[in-house]
């Protein structure tokens, strides 16, 4: 069987044999790694428990997979070009030798600073080489990492800090992002002033500027790198070690901490990357992701490098200096393969078409979308203007918790239908359910997305708390993976992804719960209850609406309307800024105490058909009162 597919038959095929004879199909992907011991068995599982196990008993090094696998083939090869925030400075390209080096020279800082294999490191940092090579470090000595979107407030990286015990933190002084600089290491601080667990912290130089640095926790990069070997000799680790841990937002409770492990995610990322972009041997390939996210995991630097391609990465915004700036990047590299989100597409749209004029985008051979629902506009409009109606769109549906991408046309062999995911990748069995959890066959059929079949990358746990990964995800539905979105199967048989059905809400392909905006809002003295809801966003797809009660407050209400969104600011970041906070007099509630949502999501989408019965409400008048002071009486 050949691992790359090449034709719908191909496609065909190797979906039929996924199915039949899973263990099968991913014995033989797994068969283009090195291993340090074969597995004893390739798949165990159930979902009740839940427990899944890939390649029990097998042992590797994710690293040696990247570069002793690679290097005689690759070692002058570019595996990173990095391209700066300012237009005008100097990139850096790394061959996959420099890369092994830089890789094995901070696994022997890390070891030196007194990192062990099963330890927690936090990478809070830019988009910066030195992030990837951090992320490599710590696979290759075993060490977990698990990176923090530098965009995150201090209360938010003191809460993953705490919730995974990390021992280091890596960070810079302060992280360019377009005309901003942002002072990352200050967070840090005050992040720190607030855990325990904490004894070290390497700083990177990026920006230059002023940090404090304590005496015996904090070092320079450079200086931690002082004396180290650039020769390292992986650490062996079993199949189901953990890799990393990314924190994600739920419907319930703080970010809960996905578990991915290292055989399993391995061989996914790489098999998923390799087929879904079809990535050709001397291909440039380039995803506008932020490691920080799981998209920048699994195919910035996992898949990518372990497929031996060559990944760009950027470390500023798609409009600095110029909305052009994506154009000029694909122009400068020849990028071949170009990945990014709805919401850049939809930022970039505005522009209209002449900042793409400018730059010549024919190396483009294949262009992808992730992170949320693509509308058939935004769809049209890539196709047509950045793709020049002739590069397959690649729309891939999956999730941090799946690990790698689950649902998408296969470039150039797939036949592209706008706004659809399409056919899932082979080993992957997705159903849609209804409310009951009964399977809905055929076409032509819409409901709840679950995955009724282990997959190898798929989520292990949340960190530290296994009955809650159960509850999330393998509850709802008896037997079933449930991804918390709604899909619709089309009379083609093609799917289509509608978008999460619970109280998920994605703005600008950022994943925010709305309990945990609603607890920032409480912190608010003056708050008394609160509830938010997604509203249909025309860049961000959707945008946060928050409704609170600030009963005998003597401020106005834009004053607290302010206050409240400069406190969510504070305790997550600006991702979780509410677009508009209304002061209320009272949430509409069920008999049971329950807040209506369905109501404020009305509200919010400044629609009020079909608003449905709300005589069956505890407090009904309440719901004139907040129509009234949204403007919409
Ligand atoms: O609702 C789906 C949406 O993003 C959610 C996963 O978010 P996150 O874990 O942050 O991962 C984002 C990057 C993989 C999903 O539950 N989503 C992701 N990709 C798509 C999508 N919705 C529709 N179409 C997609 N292609």
């Amino acid at each position: 069987m050949k691992t790359k597919i090449q034709s719908l038959r191909d496609y065909s095929n190797d979906y039929h044999e996924s199915v039949v004879d899973p263990e099968k199909f991913w014995s033989k992907i797994a068969d283009n790694f090195v291993w340090k011991k074969k597995w004893d068995k390739v798949l165990d599982w159930d979902f009740e428990t839940p427990k899944v196990t890939w390649f029990e008993n097998a042992e590797l090094n994710l690293t040696e997979n990247i570069f002793e696998r690679l290097l005689p083939t690759h070692e002058n090869k570019t595996a990173i070009i990095w391209e700066p925030n300012d237009s005008e400075a100097a990139p850096i390209h790394l061959t996959y030798g420099e890369l092994f080096k830089a890789t094995c020279t901070f696994a022997n800082a890390l070891k030196a600073q007194g990192v062990k294999k099963g330890d927690r490191v936090i990478i809070y940092m830019p988009m910066v080489p030195e992030a990837a090579v951090a992320m490599l470090a710590c696979a290759r000595i075993g060490a977990v990492h698990s990176v923090v979107f530098a965009g995150f407030s201090a209360t938010a990286l003191a809460d993953r800090i705490n919730d995974c015990e990390a021992k280091m933190v890596l960070t810079s002084d302060g992280n360019y992002r377009g005309n901003k600089n942002i002072p990352v290491k200050a967070v840090v601080d005050e992040a720190l002033d607030t855990t325990q667990f904490v004894e070290k912290v390497i700083v990177l130089k990026r920006t230059g500027e002023k940090v404090e640095m304590k005496k015996g926790r904090d070092f320079w990069w450079d200086e931690a790198l002082e004396g180290q070997s650039d020769r390292h000799e992986a650490e062996p680790m079993n199949a189901e070690d953990l890799l990393f841990i990314l924190y994600t937002s739920g419907s319930t409770g703080k970010p809960k901490g996905v578990v991915h492990t290292t055989a399993g995610y391995m061989v996914f990322t790489y098999y998923s990357f390799l087929n879904v972009f079809q990535y050709d041997t001397d291909d440039v390939y380039w995803c506008t992701a932020d490691i920080g996210w799981i998209t920048g995991h699994s195919y910035i630097v996992y898949g990518p490098l372990l497929a031996g391609a060559t990944t760009l990465m950027f470390e500023g915004v798609p409009t600095y200096p110029h909305p052009g700036r994506f154009w000029e990047i694909v122009e400068k590299y020849k990028v071949n393969q170009f990945y990014t989100a709805p919401t850049a597409i939809r930022a970039l749209q505005v522009h209209g078409t002449a900042p793409l004029e400018k730059f010549d985008l024919s190396s483009l051979k294949v262009i992808g979308s992730v992170g949320e629902p693509i509308n058939e506009e935004a769809w049209h409009w890539y196709h047509e203007n950045v793709g020049k109606g002739n590069c397959p769109l690649v729309d891939t549906w999956w999730q941090t918790e799946t690990g790698g991408i689950m649902i998408s046309p296969l470039a150039g062999i797939t036949p592209n239908k706008p706004a659809h995911a399409s056919l899932p990748l082979p080993g992957v069995q997705p159903i849609i359910v209804d409310a009951e959890g009964v399977e809905l066959t055929g076409n032509n059929v819409e409901g709840n997305l679950c995955i009724k079949y282990p997959w190898p990358s798929m989520i292990r746990t949340t960190y530290g708390d296994h009955q809650r990964c159960k509850d999330t995800y393998f509850s709802t539905y008896k037997g079933m993976y449930f991804t918390g979105d709604g899909a619709k199967r089309d009379h083609d048989g093609y799917l289509r992804i509608l978008g999460r059905v619970d109280d998920v809400i994605n703005v600008s392909g950022h994943r925010m719960g709305t309990a945990e905006v609603e607890n920032a809002i409480d912190e608010h003295p003056e708050v008394i209850e609160s509830a938010v809801v997604g509203y249909p966003h025309e860049i961000k797809g959707q945008g946060i609406y928050a409704f609170a009660i600030c009963d005998g407050s003597d401020k106005s209400p834009e004053v607290l309307e302010e206050e409240i969104k400069q406190l969510v600011r504070k305790i997550i970041g600006p991702i979780a800024k509410p677009e508009h906070v209304q002061i209320v007099s009272g949430l509409p509630k069920t008999r049971s105490g329950k807040i209506m949502r369905r109501i404020l999501r009305k509200v919010a989408s400044r629609d009020l058909s079909n608003l449905g019965d709300i005589s069956t409400l505890l407090n009904p008048e309440v719901v004139e009162d907040i129509i009234k002071g949204a403007g919409l009486d």
